[in-house]
C-alpha cells in the first residue's frame, strides 16, 4: 500500500440511521444486507442482475467539488456493501409508512391502482421518489425514463403512469402527459373531447377515498386526484451532516475487506491502483459492478482479489479543451450523459457530432439504475460485443488513456482496439483513466444506430456508429468510418466497405456498390451465437441505408446536393411516435338506490396497495429467519436424457455450512406426484429426461453455502439416445401424452367440397415464461410434534400443496398447514410446480428437523418450472369468394416437455375454444400434448386458449389476405349470430359479443382510421401503420365439476371486527378486496371493519385452485353464504334495535350466545365435457371482449409502437371496476409480450438460454400503448355469477394478439410495396426480427439465407 492507513471500516447511513461495519464479506450485496441483516424487506429480489428494478433504493452521496448531495436510484442487488462508505441509503421504508405518514409516491401508485401483486411496487416507488428528489416537477418523459428499469408483470403500467403523472407540472391538463396537443390534429387523437381543455372539464377534482365514486364530465373515474398528499420536501430525510463532514475532511484511508473467498481493496490514489494492479494484474477494477457482479453471480467466476477505485479522484475528472473533452473512465453513464448534454448546450452544434451520437446511445443504454453506476471505462474494457458506446467511440476517433507501472499511453479506439470477446488492447496491468472525445470538424457527421429486443432497457441486437467527412463543400467522401456491435465477438469495423465509398460522391451508386462488400465483410456464420443471423445481417445493411438517407438529407439541407430526399423516405429517419395521449376507462355506475356504504360495483383500491407501496406487505421470503433455519438449493440435470449412474455428494458435504443432501431415497412417502393420471418424480432417481430436472437438493446454513454445496455435487450420467425437442420430432416419433383429443362439428369433407377455395397454412406460437416477479418461494417449519408442519408458501393451490406434502411425508393431511399471505404474481405457474418444490422442501425439513427455506433464483426458476406451451397449429380451410369459411380442419401440437403436468387438460381446452367467435359450420380440431426432452410446461393464464385462438385468427387473416380485404370484414362475416350452439353443443347467445364488436368499431372509428392508415402507408416507404380488430369469446369455469366449489369461514369478533377466510389466494388479482366488498354488502358494514389475513388450509379446507378466472365467482358465493348466515342469526337483535350500531348488535349476540362464526359453501356449477359424445356444458358462461389496436412499424428495424388501443369488454356488472380494468390491462400487456416480444430460446442440446430479464424481455413501460382506452359494456347482466359479474382474469390476454395482427397488417403493407401479396409466414412472437424480415425490403432480400439442415442453428424451434 502507498503509506495510507489501512482499515476495513465502513460508515454509512440507512434511512437516517448510522451503520458501522467492520467485517463485511465483499460478496455481500446491499439487497441481502438490507433484507436479512437489517430486516428491511421492502426492496425485493426479482432477478439479482440489475434487470428488473424490484430492488431499487436511493443512494445519496455528498460531492465536495459541487458542495451538493447527489441522489441516484440504484439496484441494491448489484451494489457491494463494501462500496457504501460515506453513502446514505434510502429504502422504501425510509420515506413513509402506513403507521406514520405515507409519502405521496406511495399513496399515488396505490390510489391509482398501480399495485396489484405489489412485488414490483417498492422498486417503482423508489425510482419515482429519486426522480422527485432530483426534479420535483418532472415531465412525462422524465417519468417514463425513470421507470424504464422497473418491470411489472401485473398492471400493464398504465395506472402507474397515471398515478405518477399527477406529479407533473400543472398536472391538471392532459397536455402535460407529454402528449402532442390534443387539438393538434394528430391522426391518432380521434376524440378531441379527451382533452380537458377542450371539454371544459376540471381535472384534479376527486376524492382519494378508499371507494372512488366520483363523476367527471359525466363519466365515472377510477382514480381521483383530490385530496392527494402534496409533495412535501420537508418530509424527506436530510443527508446526514456527519457524512458531509466526513467527506469534506478529506481524511481517507485505503480499505481492505476480506471475505470467505474474496479480498476487496478500495484504494484512494491512482498510484495505489497502479501498484495494486501491477501486483494483481488478474484482479478486476470494480466500480459499477454491473459486469463483474453478473460474472460472479451467474457464471460462478471467482475473483479472489478485487480493486475498487471508487474514491480515486483521477478516474472521475471531466475536462474540456478546445479539441474535445476528456471524461474520467470511472464516470457513470449518467455523469457522462450530463457532461455531454452540457457540452451540446454550450458548444457550436457542428462540433458536437460525436457527443450527440453518444447521447443517443446513452439514452437507451440499460435503465436509469444501471446508468447511475455502470462506468464508461467498465463499458469499454468489458468489450461486450454489443456495447452501445464502443462502436460510436471507435467511429468517432476517440482515444483511451491508460496507465500502468510502465507509464501512461493513449490508445486510439480504432479497429485494432477490440481484439476479441471481452478483450481489448489493454495489458492486464493497465488501468483506463479517461476517454478523449474530440469535437467534430467541418464537414464531419456522426450517427448512432441501435436495435434491441425491447425499445428500452435491453442490450442491442445490433448497433452501429458511423462517421463521414465530406470533402470541402462537396458530397465526395473524404473519410468514412463504420463500426458495428452485435455482429461478432466484439465491436467490429467495416473498413473494406468504407474503402468502397471513400473518394466517391455520396449517392445511390456508391451505396449500391457498398452493400455486397458489407455483406462479405461482416460475415456471421449461420450458427453464430445469439442466432437471428439473417436479421442481424439485414440490420447492418439497413443501418447503412439509414445513414445514407440521413446524410443525403444533410447534404441537401446544406445545399451541396440538389436532389432532396424522396418524400416517402423522410419518415424512415424519424423516431416512432412516443407521446402519450390521455387514456380513458369507462365502466357502468352502480344501480340507482344502492346505499352509499355498499362498495360492490364501485372502484376500490386493492386492500393491500398501501402496505405494498410502503414495503410493509409481507411476502414469503420477507418472513424473518427462524431459529436454526436452513436454506435449500437444488441440483438439476445438465443432460436432456440420461441415466443417472452415480450421485456423489461427498465434496458438497465437506463444504462449510452444508448440513445435508436430500435425494429421492430420503423421501419417506410417495416419491412422485400424479398429474392428469401420470406420475412425476419429485427428484429424479434413475433417469433424467430434461435439462433442469431436479435430482437432489443441498441444505446449508446460508444461501451462498447451499449454492456452493449444490455446485459441488457430482452426478455421473450415461447419455441416452432418442432426444426429442421439437413438436416435429415428437410427431415423427409419436411421442405424446395421452389422451389425444379430437372434436368435429358438421361434416368437414363436405365443407371442403362446397368451398370456392381451399387454403393450407401453419403458425408457430412460442412459449412464454410466467415471469412472476416473486420467484418460487417457501418456508417449511416443522412444529416438532406429531409430524406437524407449518408451510408458508407462494401458491395458487394450497390444498394441493398440503395433500402432496402429507403424501410425500407419509403423514395425514391434518398435520400440514399451508399459509399463503400473498403471492407476488403467479399466472398459473404456481400450482403444480410449486407443489413439487414444496414437497422437496418439506422432505428436507422432515429429515433435518429444522426449518427449511427455498427461494429460487430467477435463472433457476426459469430453468426448472416450465412455461406456457409452445404450439404448432396446422390448418386447412375451405372458404367462399365472399369470405365465408365453410370448413376448417386444424391440428394443434403443444410442446408439453418431459412430464404430463396439466398438458392433457390444456390441449383439451384448446379444442373447446378453437371456434372463438366464429360459427364455422364444418370444423374439426385435433390436439396433442407432445412429450419432449424439454422442461415440463404448465398452466399459464388462458390455459392454451391464447395459443389456439391465434391459430383461428390467423386462419381468418389468411382468408382476408387471399381475398385482399380487411380482416375485420371476414371476422364479422363469420361470427356467431343469434342464439347459437358451440361446436360442443353448448347453447349461448352471442348478443353481447356482437355489441362489443359494434361498440369497439364505433369507439375506435375504425372506418375512418382505415382510410388514414392507407394514406399514411402510401406516403411512407419504410414506416407502415397497421390496424386489427380482434374478438374473444372465453368460457369461464372448470369443466371438471368438483373444481367449481368453494368454501369460506367468517368470524365476527366481540368488537365488531370481522375476519373473512376463503379458499382464494391473493396473487394481485384483488380477490381479497372483492371478498371484502362482498362481506361488506352482505353484513351492511364498512369494509374497514373487515379483515382478510391469509389463505390457510386449516381455516378453509379442501380448496380449489385460484385459477380459470373463477376465483371470485366461487369464493364470492361462499363468502356471501357465510355472511348471509351470520346476518340472519343477528336478525332478532337487529329487530329489537334496528338502529344498531353494528358493534352493539355483536356484543348483544355474544351475550345471548349466538354463534358469531359461520362457514359458507358454494357447490358451483355442474360443468362437464363428454369427449366421447363430443358435447358438454364445460363453462358456466362466456366473457366477451373486442380489441382494436393500431401500430406503427419501422420496417428497417422491426421496431414498432402501439399508438392506440381500444377495448370493449362485457364483464357483466363488475364488482370492482378498478380491479377488473387492472386485470384487463395487465392481461392484455402480458398478451402483447406473448405475441410480440417474449422468446424462450433453447440450445440444440435442450439447454434454456433465456434465464433472466437480460435475455428474456417482458413488456416494460416503453410498451404501453400511447393511448389505452378501456370500455366496460353497459347494461349487461350475468345470471350465472355473483352479483351479475363475470370472470375476467384471463380473457384479455388473447386480445394482445390485436397488436400481433396490427403488425401483420403493417407488414402486409410493406410487402405490397415490395410487390408481394397474399398470406405469408408470420409466426408468434412477432419480434422485430420477424417483422423486419417479413417486410422483405430490397435490402433484406440481399441477405443470403443458409439452407436449413446445412448447419446447426444456435437455437431450436420448440413449437
Ligand atoms: C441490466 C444491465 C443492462 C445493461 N444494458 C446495457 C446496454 O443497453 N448497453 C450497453 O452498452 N451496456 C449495457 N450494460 C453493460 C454495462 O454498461 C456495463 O456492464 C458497464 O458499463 C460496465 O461498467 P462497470 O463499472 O459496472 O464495470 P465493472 O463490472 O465494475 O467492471 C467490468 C470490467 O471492466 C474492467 N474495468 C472497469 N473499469 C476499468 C478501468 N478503469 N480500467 C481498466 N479496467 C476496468 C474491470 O476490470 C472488469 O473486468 C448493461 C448491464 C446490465 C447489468
Ligand atoms: S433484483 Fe435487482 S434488478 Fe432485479
Ligand atoms: S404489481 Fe407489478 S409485478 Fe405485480
Amino acid at each position: 500500500m502507498s503509506g495510507n492507513q489501512e482499515s476495513g471500516c465502513l460508515t454509512f447511513y440507512v434511512n437516517g440511521k448510522k451503520v458501522t461495519e467492520r467485517d463485511v464479506d465483499p460478496e455481500t450485496m446491499l439487497l441481502p444486507y438490507l433484507r436479512k441483516r437489517m430486516r428491511l424487506t421492502g426492496a425485493k429480489y426479482g432477478c439479482g442482475g440489475g434487470g428488473c428494478g424490484a430492488c431499487t433504493v436511493m443512494l445519496s452521496r455528498y460531492q465536495v467539488h459541487s458542495r451538493s448531495v447527489v441522489h441516484c436510484a440504484v439496484n441494491a442487488c448489484l451494489l457491494p456493501v463494501c462500496q457504501l462508505h460515506g453513502a446514505a441509503v434510502t429504502t422504501v421504508e425510509g420515506i413513509g409508512s402506513t403507521k406514520t405518514k405515507l409519502h405521496p409516491v406511495q399513496e399515488r401508485i396505490a390510489k391509482a391502482h398501480g399495485s396489484q401483486c405489489g412485488f414490483c411496487t417498492p422498486g417503482m416507488v423508489m425510482s419515482m421518489y429519486t426522480l422527485l428528489r432530483n426534479k420535483p416537477q418532472p415531465t412525462m418523459e422524465d417519468i417514463t425514463e425513470a421507470l424504464a428499469g422497473n418491470l411489472c408483470r401485473c398492471t400493464g403500467y398504465r395506472p402507474i403512469l397515471d398515478g405518477y403523472k399527477t406529479f407533473c407540472e400543472s398536472s391538471n391538463c392532459c397536455q402535460n402527459s407529454g402528449a402532442k396537443s390534443c387539438s393538434s390534429g394528430n391522426s391518432i387523437s380521434e376524440n378531441n373531447s379527451n382533452c380537458c381543455q377542450q371539454n371544459g372539464k376540471e381535472p384534479g377534482r376527486a376524492n382519494g377515498n378508499e371507494v372512488t365514486d366520483d363523476v367527471e364530465n359525466g363519466h365515472l373515474k377510477l382514480f381521483n386526484t383530490d385530496n392527494l398528499l402534496p409533495l412535501d420536501p420537508t418530509q424527506d430525510l436530510i443527508f446526514p451532516p456527519e457524512l458531509i463532514r466526513m467527506t469534506e475532511s478529506g481524511l481517507q484511508a485505503t480499505q481492505t475487506f476480506r471475505g470467505e473467498r474474496i479480498t476487496w481493496v478500495s484504494p484512494i490514489s491512482l498510484d495505489e491502483v497502479v501498484d495494486l494492479k501491477s501486483r494483481h494484474p488478474e484482479a478486476p477494477i470494480v466500480i459499477g459492478n454491473t459486469n463483474i457482479g453478473l460474472d460472479i453471480k451467474f457464471k460462478g467466476i471467482l475473483h479472489p482479489f478485487i480493486i475498487s477505485p471508487t474514491r480515486v479522484p483521477d478516474l472521475f475528472v471531466v475536462k474540456n479543451t478546445p479539441q474535445g473533452v476528456s471524461v474520467g473512465a470511472g464516470c457513470s453513464m449518467s455523469v457522462v450523459r450530463a457532461a455531454l448534454e452540457d457540452l451540446v448546450r454550450t458548444l457550436p452544434l457542428d462540433q458536437t457530432e460525436v457527443h450527440r451520437a453518444l447521447l443517443q446511445q446513452l439514452g437507451n443504454l440499460a435503465g436509469q439504475q444501471i446508468r447511475n453506476v455502470a462506468t464508461l471505462g467498465g463499458n469499454i474494457v468489458s468489450a461486450y460485443p454489443n456495447s452501445d458506446l464502443n462502436p460510436v467511440l471507435a467511429a468517432g476517433n476517440c482515444r483511451l488513456t491508460v496507465v500502468s507501472k510502465g507509464g501512461r499511453r493513449e490508445i486510439p479506439m480504432n479497429k485494432d482496439f477490440f481484439v476479441g470477446f471481452g478483450k481489448t488492447l489493454l495489458n492486464p496491468d493497465e488501468i483506463a483513466v479517461s476517454v478523449f472525445i474530440p469535437v467534430s470538424r467541418k464537414g464531419e457527421f456522426v450517427r448512432a444506430f441501435r436495435q434491441a429486443p425491447r425499445k428500452e432497457n435491453a442490450l442491442a441486437t445490433v448497433n452501429a456508429g458511423m462517421r463521414v467527412r465530406f470533402h470541402d463543400g462537396s458530397s465526395v467522401v473524404d473519410e468514412l468510418s463504420i463500426f458495428y456491435g452485435g455482429v461478432g465477438p466484439c465491436t467490429v469495423g467495416a473498413s473494406k466497405t468504407c474503402q468502397q465509398i471513400i473518394g466517391r460522391p455520396w449517392g445511390e451508386k456508391a451505396l449500391t456498390a457498398a452493400y455486397p462488400v458489407l455483406l462479405e465483410e461482416i460475415l456471421l456464420p449461420p450458427s453464430a451465437p445469439g442466432g437471428k443471423v439473417a436479421f442481424r445481417r439485414a440490420l447492418t445493411l439497413n443501418f447503412l441505408f439509414k445513414f445514407f438517407l440521413q446524410m443525403q438529407q444533410k447534404l441537401a439541407e446544406m445545399g451541396i446536393i440538389t436532389d432532396d430526399l424522396q418524400q416517402d423516405m423522410r419518415s424512415s429517419l424519424e423516431a416512432l411516435p412516443n407521446d402519450f395521449l390521455p387514456s380513458y376507462q369507462e365502466f357502468q355506475d352502480v344501480l340507482e338506490g344502492q346505499p352509499g356504504q355498499d362498495p360492490v360495483g364501485r372502484p376500490m383500491m386493492h386492500r393491500s396497495a398501501l402496505s405494498q407501496a410502503t414495503g410493509e406487505a409481507v411476502y414469503c421470503d420477507d418472513m424473518p429467519k427462524t431459529e436454526g433455519e436452513l436454506f435449500l438449493s437444488l441440483v438439476t440435470s445438465t443432460k436432456a436424457h440420461a441415466k443417472i449412474l452415480n450421485i456423489d455428494v461427498s465434496a458438497a458435504l465437506a463444504l462449510p455450512g452444508v448440513v445435508d443432501v436430500i435425494t429421492a431415497r430420503d423421501i419417506p412417502g410417495k416419491k412422485f406426484r400424479m398429474f392428469c393420471g401420470m406420475n412425476e418424480e419429485l427428484l429424479a432417481e434413475k433417469e433424467v429426461t430434461c435439462v433442469g430436472q431436479m435430482v437432489c437438493a443441498v441444505v446449508a446454513d446460508t444461501k451462498p453455502h447451499a449454492k456452493r454445496g449444490a455446485a459441488a455435487v457430482k452426478i455421473t450420467y450415461e447419455d441416452q439416445p432418442e432426444l426429442v425437442f421439437t413438436v416435429e420430432e415428437a410427431i415423427e416419433k409419436k411421442s405424446f401424452f395421452e389422451p389425444l383429443r379430437e372434436i368435429e362439428r358438421g361434416n368437414v369433407s363436405e365443407g371442403f367440397k362446397m368451398a370456392d377455395h381451399i387454403h393450407e397454412g401453419e403458425i408457430r406460437i412460442g412459449g412464454q415464461e410466467h415471469f412472476y416477479m416473486e420467484t418460487q418461494s417457501m418456508l417449511v417449519i416443522p412444529v416438532g410434534e406429531e409430524g406437524e408442519m407449518n408451510v408458508y408458501l407462494s401458491t395458487q393451490h394450497p390444498a394441493m400443496a398440503q395433500d402432496s406434502i402429507a403424501e410425500t411425508l407419509d403423514i395425514p393431511s391434518n398435520r400440514v398447514t399451508c399459509h399463503i399471505k400473498r403471492i407476488g404474481g403467479a399466472f398459473g405457474g404456481k400450482v403444480t410446480k410449486t407443489t413439487i418444490l414444496a414437497c422437496i422442501t418439506a422432505v428436507a425439513a422432515w429429515k433435518t428437523e429444522r426449518s427449511v427455506r427455498l427461494v429460487l433464483e430467477r435463472g433457476e426458476d426459469m430453468l426448472i418450472t416450465g412455461a406456457r406451451h409452445p404450439v404448432l397449429g396446422q390448418y386447412k380451410i375451405g372458404y367462399m369468394k365472399d369470405g365465408r369459411i365453410t370448413a376448417a380442419d386444424v391440428k394443434y401440437y403443444a410442446n408439453a416437455g418431459n412430464t404430463a403436468d396439466e398438458s392433457p387438460l390444456i390441449v383439451a381446452k384448446i379444442l373447446l375454444h378453437f371456434d372463438n367467435a366464429y360459427n364455422i359450420p364444418n370444423m374439426r380440431g385435433r390436439s396433442a400434448a407432445c412429450k419432449t426432452n424439454l422442461p415440463s410446461n404448465t398452466a399459464f393464464r388462458g390455459f392454451g386458449v391464447p395459443q389456439c385462438m391465434l391459430v383461428t385468427e390467423s386462419i381468418i387473416n389468411d382468408v382476408a389476405l387471399k381475398l385482399g380485404r380487411p380482416a375485420e370484414e371476414i371476422r364479422e362475416l363469420n361470427m356467431y349470430r343469434g342464439p347459437s350452439l358451440t361446436h360442443y353443443k353448448m347453447p349461448f347467445d352471442p348478443e353481447n359479443m356482437l355489441r362489443c364488436w359494434e361498440e369497439c368499431k364505433r369507439r375506435s372509428s375504425i372506418q375512418r382510421r382505415r382510410g388514414d392508415i392507407a394514406q399514411f402507408n402510401q406516403h411512407n416507404r419504410f414506416k407502415k401503420r397497421g390496424l386489427a380488430l380482434v374478438p374473444i369469446k372465453y368460457g369461464i369455469g372448470f369443466d371438471i365439476a368438483f373444481l367449481n366449489q368453494a368454501a369460506a369461514l367468517v368470524h365476527i369478533f366481540q368488537d365488531g371486527s370481522v375476519l373473512v377466510n376463503h379458499g382464494g389466494a391473493e396473487m394481485g388479482q384483488g380477490i381479497h378486496t372483492k371478498m371484502q366488498q362482498v362481506a361488506s354488502r352482505e353484513l351492511r358494514i364498512p369494509t374497514s371493519l373487515i379483515h382478510i389475513s391469509e389463505t390457510n388450509t386449516h381455516m378453509v379446507p379442501n380448496t380449489c385452485p385460484s385459477a380459470a378466472s373463477f376465483g371470485t365467482d366461487a369464493n364470492g358465493m361462499a363468502v356471501k353464504d357465510a355472511c348471509e348466515t351470520l346476518y340472519k342469526r343477528l336478525e332478532p337483535i337487529r329487530k329489537r334495535n334496528p338502529e344498531g350500531p353494528w358493534q352493539s348488535w355483536i356484543k348483544a349476540a355474544f351475550l345471548e350466545k349466538i354463534s358469531l362464526s359461520a362457514t359458507g359453501y358454494y357447490r358451483g356449477h355442474d360443468l362437464y365435457m363428454d369427449w366421447e359424445k363430443q358435447e358438454g356444458q364445460p363453462y358456466a358462461y362466456f366473457t366477451y371482449g373486442v380489441c382494436c389496436c393500431e401500430v406503427e412499424l419501422d420496417c428497417l428495424t422491426g421496431d414498432y409502437r402501439t399508438i392506440r388501443t381500444d377495448m370493449v369488454f362485457d364483464i357483466g356488472r363488475s364488482i370492482n371496476p378498478s380491479i377488473d380494468i387492472g386485470q384487463i390491462e395487465g392481461a392484455f400487456t402480458q398478451g402483447v409480450g406473448l405475441y410480440t416480444m417474449e422468446e424462450l430460446k433453447f440450445s440444440p442440446s435442450g439447454v434454456l438460454y433465456t434465464r433472466g430479464p437480460g435475455q428474456y424481455k417482458i413488456p416494460a413501460v416503453c410498451d404501453v400503448p400511447l393511448q389505452f382506452n378501456i370500455y366496460l359494456l353497459r347494461g349487461t347482466q350475468n345470471p350465472h355469477a355473483i352479483y351479475s359479474s363475470k370472470g375476467i382474469g384471463e380473457p384479455a390476454l388473447f386480445l394482445g394478439s390485436s397488436v400481433f395482427f396490427a403488425l401483420k397488417d403493417a407488414v402486409a403493407a410493406a410487402r405490397s410495396d415490395a410487390g408481394l401479396s397474399g398470406p405469408f409466414e408470420f409466426h408468434s412472437p412477432a419480434t422485430p426480427e420477424r417483422a423486419c424480415l417479413a417486410c422483405a425490403s430490397h435490402l433484406t432480400q440481399m441477405v443470403p439465407i443458409s439452407k436449413p439442415g446445412s448447419f446447426q442453428p444456435w437455437a431450436i424451434e420448440t413449437p
